[in-house]
């Protein structure tokens, strides 16, 4: 029987621009199923991975196809999936570009890709595609930071009796991010006081969300007011998105008696340095400016009594915490209205085509919205999804 194929969005090269072609359609493995791509949101380790993946993913080979987030309707299932039957609309994290992952079977950028079943939920009515698809690596990053042992390690929502206000608090700094509208909700979700940080302009956003103090991270005495907004509380830990984040959580860390430190972002941007004709030698200086700014970070946080350690959002593939994030908290959380989809989506365009221009989008600069691409025919994506 002959192989059919499907499109993709491919990187047929490191820092190569994406090319739409033809790619063989994957069968699903026993723990997947396979998905009709219907929307699919781009994130910034996307433009870094296209552009620094020799430096940064120097497993991924080429012709590879990126991205995290999808939506879409299952079209078939493994022998071992429960959760899913063929016809479900559901959203998934897309782990294609992990090491050991095989990018062109499991990228996001295609009309068929592959998803474990446990790393896909389903998506409720009342919550369309471009919604849906703005949440996969956002949330698992989210959760990765909070729940995981090696970082927060906080008690998950559901998890037991615990009383819907502790006093204890968690601090995001970076609400507004796409990881950080997700991480104050489920904080909250799961029963902490959260403090965070955003513009003047995204600081309603995220109190809406179940944070009871927004600083704006560009003011000078942001950390000082985080401080006095957190008050005698108990700090549980912090969660740092964004360059200068990890630094300024430090400060709060250390000023409130808190020791846990989840850091997201690199240091220092990768974005003067990706897709450059040439890596080396002009990406030295940037790389070497994120060894010495981690390391002197590791020092103070060590100094400090704090544990600091960097997030991996795709990590939960491999622990408790996908399961449960994605089987149990994200549909329920869905479903009853808890957890909101967050950011809103920015559309970009219809149709693989336009994957390229998103990554060019989202590598501009987006304040507290997804930049999401519909693989829907444009009077399809009209007609309203929420069945
Ligand atoms: N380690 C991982 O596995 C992983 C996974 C996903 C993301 N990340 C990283 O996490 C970070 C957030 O990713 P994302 O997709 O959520 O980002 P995003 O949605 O593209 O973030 C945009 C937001 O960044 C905020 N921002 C700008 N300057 C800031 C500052 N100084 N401090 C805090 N926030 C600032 C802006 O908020 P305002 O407009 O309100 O100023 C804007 O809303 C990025 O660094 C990304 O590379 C890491």
């Amino acid at each position: 029987m002959s192989q059919s194929h499907h499109l993709a969005a491919v990187l047929r090269e490191p820092r190569a621009r994406l090319v739409v072609d033809d790619v063989p359609t994957p069968a699903p493995a026993v723990d997947e199923v396979v998905v009709r791509v219907r929307a699919v949101a781009v994130n910034p380790v996307d433009w870094v991975v296209q552009g620094t993946s020799a430096l940064t993913y120097r497993w991924l080979r080429t012709p590879a196809v990126l991205g995290s987030d999808v939506a879409g309707e299952v079209v078939a299932v493994g022998e071992s999936v429960t959760r899913f039957r063929v016809g479900d609309r559901v959203l998934g994290l897309a782990t294609g570009t992990d090491r050991g992952r095989d990018a062109l079977r499991e990228g996001a950028f295609q009309e068929r890709t592959v998803l474990l079943e446990r790393l896909t939920a389903p998506v409720p009515a009342g919550v369309s595609d471009l919604e849906a698809a703005a949440l996969p690596l956002a949330v698992s990053t989210a959760a990765c930071a909070l729940f995981q042992p090696k970082h927060l390690g906080l008690a998950m929502p559901g998890a037991g009796d615990r009383p819907s206000a502790t006093g204890e608090v968690v601090v995001v700094w970076g609400g507004s991010t796409s990881v950080g509208l997700n991480a104050v909700q489920l904080a909250r979700a799961a029963g902490y006081d959260v403090v965070s940080t955003a513009s003047a302009h995204n600081a309603e956003l995220v109190r809406s969300l179940g944070a009871d103090v927004v600083v704006d991270h560009h003011a000078p005495s942001a950390a000082d007011e985080l401080v006095a907004g957190i008050g005698g509380r108990r700090v549980v830990g912090a969660v740092a998105l964004g360059p200068t984040s990890a630094a300024a959580c430090l400060q709060v860390l250390r000023r409130t008696g808190g020791t846990v430190l989840a850091m997201a972002s690199t240091p220092v941007s990768l974005d003067r340095v990706a897709g450059r004709r040439h890596l080396l030698p002009g990406a030295l200086p940037v790389f070497g400016r994120i060894g010495l700014t981690t390391a002197a970070l590791a020092l103070r946080a060590r100094r400090a009594g704090v544990r600091a350690a960097f997030v991996w959002g795709s990590s939960l593939r491999d622990d408790e915490v996908g399961p449960r994030l994605w089987g149990e908290v994200l549909p329920r959380g869905l479903a009853d209205g808890t957890l909101r989809p967050v950011p809103e989506p920015l559309l970009v365009g219809h149709g693989l085509d336009a994957v390229q221009a998103g990554i060019d989008r989202q590598r501009a600069g987006v304040s507290a919205r997804k930049v999401v691409v519909s693989l829907e025919d444009e009077d399809d994506a009209h007609r309203e999804t929420r069945s």
